[in-house]
């Protein structure tokens, strides 16, 4: 799933709860509200209106209203004016049930958008760079001048990948083994492989060994060439990797896809171990 997608859908998850909070919310005040008649209220009136039976009809009673009205001015009686008193705080305050009510829509309103904010903000890194996306390593000299320096490995967090030069002259193998993985071949093709960090049998993060220049993983013993192709172990093919471009002279690898490592018995740079090994063990040869 992309980014975009990912994000598209967070938005829409915080929008349905939103909905359901303030849908919950007006219902509670059209049925417990200030105001609001109870059911018991509603069904007492109603059977007191059925006891008293049928009453003169609105009509009726209107036309005996008006026969016996009177046209004569009636003299208004003095009242005395009445003191002021202070209204009832009760009254004028806002009740407990608003209190709550208005407290509890607060509370939900003020977690969600927390949340909204919270999903966002994890997600934006990946929108923009991180790992999951297309991450700019360095220039391609500059990276091919480091992975000599640092006898042959550059590992780049940002991208949990390893980088390592691709030789020119195994390039005529590489175009069969790779043919179907134009942007992983694009960068051997640049001299450069950008190789996951997870080993293909169970997701260790597979270091580099020095001495012997391949791959050694330190949880079952699988071992890869330089270039992560299998060498030995359990794995259940060599390391996958990301697609390479190269932008203005940058190395661009783009996380969000892997492509899985190529099957066991390729060996395009026919590169054999060089020292030592650096974990033992690493289980029969393919
Ligand atoms: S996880 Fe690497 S060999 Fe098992």
């Amino acid at each position: 799933m992309t980014p975009l997608a990912t994000i598209i859908i967070a938005i829409a998850v915080i929008v349905v709860l939103a909905a359901v909070v303030l849908v919950t919310s007006a219902r509670r005040s059209d049925v417990r509200g200030a105001g609001a008649l109870s059911r018991e209220t509603v069904k007492r009136d109603k059977s007191i209106k059925a006891e008293s039976g049928a009453g003169p009809t609105g009509a009726a009673y209107e036309s005996t209203e008006v026969a016996t009205r009177s046209t004569e001015l009636a003299k208004a009686t003095e009242v005395a004016p009445v003191a002021w008193e202070a209204p009832d705080q009760d009254a004028v305050d806002v009740s407990r049930r608003q209190f709550f009510n208005r407290a509890a829509i607060t509370l939900m309103t003020t977690s969600i958008a927390t949340f909204g904010v919270a999903c966002i903000a994890f997600l934006w890194p990946r929108a923009g760079g991180g790992f999951g996306s297309k991450v700019t390593v360095g220039r391609l000299e500059d990276l091919l001048v480091q992975i000599r320096s640092d006898k042959g490995f550059v590992y780049k967090p940002e991208a949990r990948t390893w980088l390592t030069a691709y030789p020119a002259d195994a390039l005529p193998k590489a175009r069969k083994a790779y043919a179907k993985q134009g942007p992983v071949l694009a960068g051997m093709e640049a001299g450069i492989v950008a190789l996951y960090q997870k080993c293909p049998h169970l997701g260790c993060r597979v270091p580099e060994c020095k001495s012997s220049q391949w791959f050694e993983c330190p949880c079952h013993g699988s071992q890869y060439n330089r270039i992560g192709e299998k060498k030995a172990g359990p794995a259940p093919r060599g390391m996958d990797r990301f697609g390479v471009t190269i932008a203005n002279g940058n190395v661009v690898v783009d996380t969000g896809t892997v492509f899985n490592g190529p099957a066991i018995g390729t060996n395009t740079s026919g590169q054999e171990a060089e020292g030592p090994h650096c974990i033992s063990g690493g289980g029969a040869k393919h």
